[in-house]
C-alpha cells in the first residue's frame, strides 16, 4: 500500500505536457481525491496520454495501463512500465544518425511529405525510425518512440492530423510568431524535449505494466484490480482518436499491408472502438460494465453533452454499483474534447 512518504516523493517527477484530445492531464488533482489511500493495484483503461496513469504511478499505485492505439501503450511502456531506462546521448546518436535501411524506412516520406511536413522533415522521421530497432533495450525504444510522436504533434498548429494546414500554416507570419513550432525542425523539438520525458522516469517500487488491447478483450484476464478509471471516447465529440492521431500510429506501426485514404492519408482499415460510435456506444458500455464487476471501485469520466447522457450512464451503472456525480463546470473552452463554456467535466464515482 501506498505509504504517504512514498506518495510525497513521486510528486516531484513532472509529467511532460500532453496535447491529446481529452487528456485529463488538467483534471489531475480533481480525479486524484477520489483515488482512496487503502487502493493498491489500478487499472487506466483508456490510457490516452497515459496522463492518468502517470498520477496513479506517482500515488505509488500499482498502475496498470491500456490504450487500443500503439502509440499511447509507447507512453505507457516509456512512462509508466519503465522503471529507470532513459535515452543517453549515444543513443541519441544512433537515432539522429543517417537512414539505417531507406528502401524499407521511406513511409513518412511517401505519404506525408508537402502534406504534413516537409520533405526533409518527413525524411528525418523515417531515419530516426529506422534506428529505433538499434537502440538495445524495448524501452528505449519505447521512450524514443514516444519522445517523437510528441515532436510531430507539435509541429502541426492543431496538435492533431484530421487537418492538413500545417505547412501553410508555416508560411504565415502571425501564425509563426504563435507557435515557432512550425518552422523549426523536427529534430530540434525532439531535442528540446527528450530532458523533460528522461527526468520524468522513476520507479514506484511497483510492477507497473501498460497494455495495447481492446479493453473489452483485457479486462477478464486482470486480476485482483482495486480500483479502474474509465475515460472513454465520448460519443458526440472527437471520438474518431484514429482519425485524429493516425500519423503517430502508422509512424509507430510502419505498415507497409493497409491502404491510406482521404486528404489526410489515414490507414485503412481502421481498429474497432466500439465507442465512439451512437450505434454501439450503449451496448458496449454495458459489455464495459458487465465485465469489470469484480473491480470494486469505478471512477469514470464523462461530460454532460455526450451521448449516452448522464442519466442514461447512471441508469446502467446501478445494477452493479452506487453512483455519485461529482461535476466541475468549464468556465472557458479549455480541456480538450467536449470542453466548451458551460459544459461540465463530470467524474461518477461508482461504489459497492
Ligand atoms: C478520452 S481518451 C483517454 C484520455 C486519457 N485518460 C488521458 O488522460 O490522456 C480515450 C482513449 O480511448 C482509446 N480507445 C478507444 N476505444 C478503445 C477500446 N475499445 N479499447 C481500448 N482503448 C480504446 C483511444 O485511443 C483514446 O486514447
Amino acid at each position: 500500500m501506498a505509504s504517504l512518504f512514498n506518495y510525497n516523493n513521486y510528486l516531484e517527477y513532472k509529467f511532460p505536457e500532453p496535447q491529446y484530445l481529452g487528456a485529463k492531464y488538467i483534471h489531475r488533482g480533481w480525479i486524484a481525491k477520489y483515488i482512496p489511500n487503502h487502493v493498491h493495484t489500478v487499472l487506466e483503461a483508456f490510457g490516452g496520454s497515459q496522463s492518468i496513469a502517470f498520477l496513479m504511478k506517482q500515488m505509488g499505485k500499482r498502475t496498470l495501463t491500456n490504450d487500443f492505439m500503439s502509440f499511447n501503450n509507447h507512453i505507457g511502456k516509456a512512462l509508466i512500465e519503465n522503471k529507470g531506462v532513459t535515452l543517453s546521448s549515444a543513443d541519441v546518436n544512433i537515432l539522429l544518425s543517417s537512414n539505417s535501411n531507406p528502401n524499407k524506412f521511406n513511409l513518412m516520406e511517401s505519404l506525408f511529405a508537402d502534406l504534413f511536413f516537409t520533405r526533409n522533415d518527413a525524411a528525418f522521421a523515417d531515419s530516426f525510425r529506422s534506428n529505433v530497432s538499434r537502440l538495445d533495450s524495448p524501452y528505449k525504444q519505447s521512450l524514443a518512440l514516444t519522445v517523437m510522436c510528441r515532436s510531430l504533434t507539435r509541429k502541426v498548429t492543431m496538435g492533431h492530423f484530421a487537418h492538413t494546414q500545417a505547412l501553410n500554416y508555416a508560411s504565415d507570419p502571425a501564425r509563426i510568431e504563435r507557435n515557432r513550432s512550425l518552422i523549426r525542425p523536427i529534430k530540434s523539438i525532439f531535442l528540446e524535449l527528450l530532458p523533460q520525458y528522461n527526468a520524468a522516469i522513476f520507479d514506484n517500487q511497483e510492477k507497473n505494466e501498460s497494455f495495447n488491447e481492446n479493453i473489452l478483450g483485457l479486462l477478464p484476464r486482470l486480476k485482483a484490480v482495486d480500483l479502474a478509471y474509465f475515460d472513454p471516447p465520448y460519443c458526440n465529440s472527437h471520438a474518431d482518436y484514429q482519425s485524429f492521431y493516425h500519423l503517430l500510429e502508422t509512424f509507430v506501426e510502419y505498415w507497409k499491408d493497409k491502404k491510406f485514404v482521404n486528404g489526410t492519408k489515414r490507414y485503412d482499415p481502421k481498429r474497432h472502438s466500439g465507442f465512439d460510435k451512437k450505434s454501439e456506444a450503449i451496448e458496449i458500455l454495458n459489455q464495459l460494465f458487465a465485465l469489470s464487476t469484480s473491480i470494486p471501485i469505478w471512477l469514470i469520466s464523462y461530460n454532460n453533452r455526450s451521448f449516452p447522457d448522464v442519466d442514461t450512464m447512471v441508469s446502467m451503472i446501478e445494477p452493479y454499483r452506487k453512483v455519485t456525480i461529482e461535476k466541475k463546470t468549464y468556465s472557458a473552452g479549455r480541456g480538450g474534447k467536449g470542453s466548451v463554456a458551460g459544459s461540465s467535466e463530470i467524474l461518477l464515482i461508482c461504489t459497492q
